[in-house]
């Protein structure tokens, strides 16, 4: 089905229970990045809440620099404008309060269980089913803008995706009892974002870490850290208050990891 016949604005809308995530809307069948756009719009004076969702992005990106294959037909592909009143160092938070609003939205429209493989993935019997970019802006010591970009595998068979993931990736197509339609997710994930984004702002921390490790997929888990070309290995043990992983080394020395792709052993 097109994408302007599964997620048209009115079928996106109709379903938002959110004060203010999704209330701005821009559904586009095609875009560069969705991320762009949004920090374009930001830029511009946009206020917080704004999203927006294309059928397919010619150039969408992943984490670390990779691409984010975005064929038209197949994902959902959508970043959200916010504008957090806190330090930048907090802002890695959103990314965890994003990957739990993902996790309710798939949860609450199939019949599946998903994890959160710290710091961005969403994780359906052990395969990723979304990824989470969260870029940010700041000005001074100040916080402009964080957009949080969304990607979530819904109609895609194996074959649909890219080698080198086909073996570690899925989609709700394939895990979900049901066809699940985009406008229906998209409004899930923009609801629930909602949810947990009021958490936020209202400073309440510890509740997003708490639901964060109860559904991790990594804590307790020996990992492999790679960081540039550093590789080392341990075990992730915890979150800190500001969402970085926290891992105990060969040595025993606790080690905290923010920026860096953790692959459970
Ligand atoms: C990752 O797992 O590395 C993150 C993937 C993020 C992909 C989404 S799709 C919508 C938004 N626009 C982009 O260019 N990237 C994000």
């Amino acid at each position: 089905m097109s994408f302007t016949a599964e997620a048209t604005p009115e079928k996106i809308q109709s379903r938002l229970t959110s004060r203010v995530i999704g209330r701005r809307l821009q559904v586009v069948a095609e875009i560069g990045s969705t991320n762009d756009a949004a920090a374009a719009a930001g830029h511009a004076g946009e206020p917080e809440g704004l999203a927006v969702v294309a059928d397919r992005q010619a150039s969408g990106r992943g984490r670390l620099g990779r691409a984010w294959a975005s064929l038209p037909g197949l994902g959902v592909y959508t970043s959200i404008l916010l504008r957090p009143d806190v330090p930048p160092l907090q802002t890695p938070l959103l990314t965890i309060l994003a990957g739990l609003a993902t996790a309710d939205a798939v949860r609450g429209v199939g019949d599946v269980e998903p994890r959160l493989k710290w710091p961005n993935d969403v994780l359906i019997d052990g395969r990723k089913v979304a990824g989470i970019l969260a870029e940010m802006a700041t000005v001074g010591e100040r916080v402009a803008q964080v957009v949080v970009g969304i990607g979530i595998n819904v109609h895609h068979r194996p074959e649909d995706f890219p080698a080198e993931v086909r073996t570690t990736a899925t989609s709700l197509g394939q895990t979900a009892g049901r066809r699940v339609e985009r406008g229906e997710i998209v409004a899930a994930l923009y609801n629930a974002f909602d949810k947990w984004y009021e958490v936020f702002s209202a400073g309440d921390r510890a509740a997003i870490l708490a639901a964060a490790r109860d559904r991790s997929a990594t804590l307790g888990r020996p990992v492999t850290v790679i960081s540039g070309p550093e590789r080392w290995q341990g075990t992730a043990v915890d979150l800190d208050e500001d969402g970085a992983l926290l891992v105990v080394n060969g040595r025993g020395v606790t080690q905290r990891v923010l920026a860096a792709d953790v692959s459970i052993r």
